[in-house]
């Protein structure tokens, strides 16, 4: 899917792909500052943290969005998000009674999935580069076998580990091991063919009693459709699982943003570039917000896209 350039103004394919968004978790760790609030509701600088993961999502072509969240906070993404409609997308919602695990997620998308590809987006990770949105436009183009993304840490153990052949080829995956084979996590972004919800059905909980995505990842190996992209130098990846990740993000957020001049992971300005939007539509919605956040948008429906 390459970006289509007419007269200056960039529009790209829409993808019939779907997006799943996982925003459930109890988000104990944070606490008490999820007692009454969704974590991925919380502010990362000057967006709510789900911003950054549906922006991954609108980046990658993606206008059909499934939100999954837990019982007491799927109302709060509702307000937040509504049905999609201001950026042209499509945004539904399914509730996660229980955290069960992350491939859960494709279980209960399977009916509205309804046959398609998807793409499924933690809704605590934070992706970022200036190569993003090619890199994940060619990502999501394969229809067969699934695509992960790893991102080389310190601290493997944390996470999902994969481990390479001498030829680059995966050969394992783990989730949080203790003695991690190699240096790459892999991150929370997962691209399936529709065969991953029959797929997450035939898992069985692991010893935390969760239906682990790395479980789902390794039936894709053990088949040898498993695809895995290595982030490229200059990919900003954060997860914001901790009181100092979230911390952390916030500053790099601001940080970015003051030094470029552009917002990271703003839903208008991405709708707008990827011509789901109007100039027109950009400029009424500026004016909901009297704020910094209005003048940016503003800003930009006065200006040429470049
Ligand atoms: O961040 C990347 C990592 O995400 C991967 O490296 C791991 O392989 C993968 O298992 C996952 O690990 P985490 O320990 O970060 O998963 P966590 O339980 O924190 O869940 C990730 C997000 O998904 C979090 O925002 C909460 C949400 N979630 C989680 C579970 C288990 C749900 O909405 N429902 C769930 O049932």
């Amino acid at each position: 899917m390459q970006p289509m350039t007419h007269n200056n103004i960039t529009s790209r394919e829409t993808s019939h792909r779907k997006g799943i968004l996982l925003a459930g978790g109890l988000g104990t760790r944070l606490a008490p500052l999820t007692q009454s609030v969704s974590k991925q509701l919380l502010p990362i600088y000057d967006k709510p943290l789900v911003f950054y993961p549906l922006s991954t999502l609108m980046l990658a072509g993606i206008k059909d969005v499934l939100v999954i969240s837990t019982p007491d906070h799927i109302d709060q993404f509702k307000r937040l998000l509504g049905d999609g409609s201001d950026w042209n997308m499509h945004i539904s919602y399914q509730v996660q009674a229980e955290p069960k695990g992350v491939a859960e997620a494709l279980i209960l998308a399977e009916s509205w999935l309804d046959g398609a590809p998807s793409l499924l987006a933690l809704g605590d990770n934070i992706l970022h580069s200036t190569g993003l949105t090619g890199l994940l436009l060619d990502s999501v183009q394969p229809s067969q076998g699934a695509t992960i993304f790893a991102f080389p840490v310190q601290d493997p153990s944390q996470f999902g580990v994969v481990d390479f052949d001498e030829n680059g080829a995966a050969i394992s995956l783990e989730e949080k091991p203790s003695n991690p084979r190699s240096e790459w996590a892999v991150t929370g972004l997962y691209v399936y063919d529709e065969t991953a919800s029959q797929k997450a059905r035939s898992l069985s909980p692991s010893t935390r009693g969760e239906l682990e995505i790395t479980d789902l990842n390794k039936l894709y190996l053990s088949e040898k459709t498993l695809n895995v992209v290595r982030f490229p130098r200059g990919t900003t990846w954060l997860d914001t699982g901790t009181l100092d990740g979230l911390v952390t993000a916030s500053e790099w957020v601001r940080a970015t943003e003051r030094q470029n001049g552009f917002k990271i992971a703003c839903p208008e300005e991405i709708a707008w570039r990827n011509g789901w939007i109007s100039r027109e539509q950009l400029a009424a919605i500026s004016l909901r917000y009297k704020n910094e956040y209005g003048a940016y948008l503003k800003r930009l429906s006065d200006s040429s896209k470049s």
